[in-house]
């Protein structure tokens, strides 16, 4: 179900509207997700769940850590290709997914209005309150922007646009979260990607690339131990959400690659052997010393196979962009 829900601040509800997706009908699952991944084998639970508030500015410290290269090398690049892209498009609906604090597509929005270039933001996100927080900061910054917030998954969102109102699309995807999709999960997420463009329009993205192992890890372990507070909030969002008694005290934080998929996985470890009620959701979890929960794979792309898997989804890579260090990648696709 879908329903519209005003804004309070009169002085910009003119210029922003937010679609609010209910999350018991989120495509995605909610819960339901949590029931398969905890009773599977090698348990798991989708990345999704890490983004309540406190994950969201959780995830916002992580963008400064020293480790974390991943935002600055994205900035750097945006930095030097946000001009191209931009007369590229022309006037445009940008729809971003899981925009976060959309920190970096300030630098996208500068240089549509400094092109003079009418931009209309879409963006997505579950996390409600920095979407709303950060859409507020834009409306403030760029007087001649209309906002449109979807709050919901990708799949419930793209699947549910408003009309457009410009004649161009482009859908945005930054910060490597592309890289959180298993193989399975990122054909179906492009197809749907796929469906809500018309052949022409755009589609940027975001990819870490592989490099020595070293510098990924100390970014998923940094030294200050804002990434085991971001992991661990899960289970508080988690006992939040489902009525649960995740106790954090008995889980701690892994974060290792693997080359065979390369990969990073972060995991939650069981201290002991213990059970996890979760009322709302008629679950009960056992667990063994040493067990784990797999909360996350950020994987770290190659240019030709990502090219390849987007080609197959009815994408041609027009241009990519790379920092310096080749630490990441911006890759400007065109639906087919
Ligand atoms: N784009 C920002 C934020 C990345 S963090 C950046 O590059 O820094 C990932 C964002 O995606 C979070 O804001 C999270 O709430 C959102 N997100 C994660 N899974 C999602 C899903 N399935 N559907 C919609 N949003 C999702
Ligand atoms: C959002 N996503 C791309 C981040 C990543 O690097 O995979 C989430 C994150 N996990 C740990 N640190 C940051």
């Amino acid at each position: 179900m879908q329903k519209s829900i005003g804004r309070e601040d009169a002085e910009v509800s003119d210029r922003f509207r937010v679609t609010e997706f209910d999350p018991g009908d989120a495509l995605e699952g909610d819960g339901d997700d949590v029931i398969t991944g905890l009773t599977e084998a090698q348990k798991w639970l989708p990345a999704r769940y890490f983004y309540d508030d406190r994950g969201s500015a959780l995830f916002e410290q992580i963008t400064e850590l020293p480790e974390y290269y991943l935002t600055r090398s994205e900035e750097a690049i945006l930095a030097k290709s946000s001009g191209d892209i931009a007369r590229r498009t022309g006037a445009c609906e940008l729809i971003e997914l899981g925009s976060g604090s959309a920190r970096k597509t300030r630098i996208l929005l500068d240089a549509y209005a400094g092109l003079g270039h009418q931009v209309r933001y879409l963006p997505i996100d579950v996390s409600a309150g920095i979407l709303k927080s950060s859409a507020g900061e834009l409306l403030a910054t760029f007087p001649a922007l209309e906002i449109w917030g979807l709050i919901g998954t990708y799949g419930d969102a793209l699947t549910g646009l408003p009309e457009r109102t410009l004649p161009q699309r482009m859908v945005i995807f930054l910060g490597s979260t592309i890289g959180n999709l298993n193989n399975v999960e990122m054909a179906a997420f492009l197809a749907i990607v796929r469906g809500a463009l018309a052949e022409g329009e755009y589609f940027l993205v975001g990819a870490d690339l592989q490099k020595p192992i070293e510098i990924i890890e100390a970014a998923y372990n940094d030294a200050g131990g804002v990434t085991v507070l971001f992991n661990l909030n899960m289970l508080e969002h988690l006992n939040r959400r489902f009525d649960g008694d995740f106790d954090l005290a008995k889980f701690s934080h892994r974060a290792v690659y693997d080359r065979r998929y390369d990969r990073i996985e972060m995991h939650l470890v069981s201290s002991e052997r213990q059970s996890v009620n979760l009322a709302k959701l008629d679950l009960v979890v056992e667990f063994a010393a040493g067990e784990t929960i797999l909360t996350e794979i950020s994987r770290k792309f190659d240019l030709p196979s990502l090219r390849k898997r987007f080609a197959e989804a009815g994408f041609a890579a027009i241009e990519t962009w790379t920092d310096p260090d080749q630490h990441f990648s911006l890759t400007l696709f065109r639906a087919e």
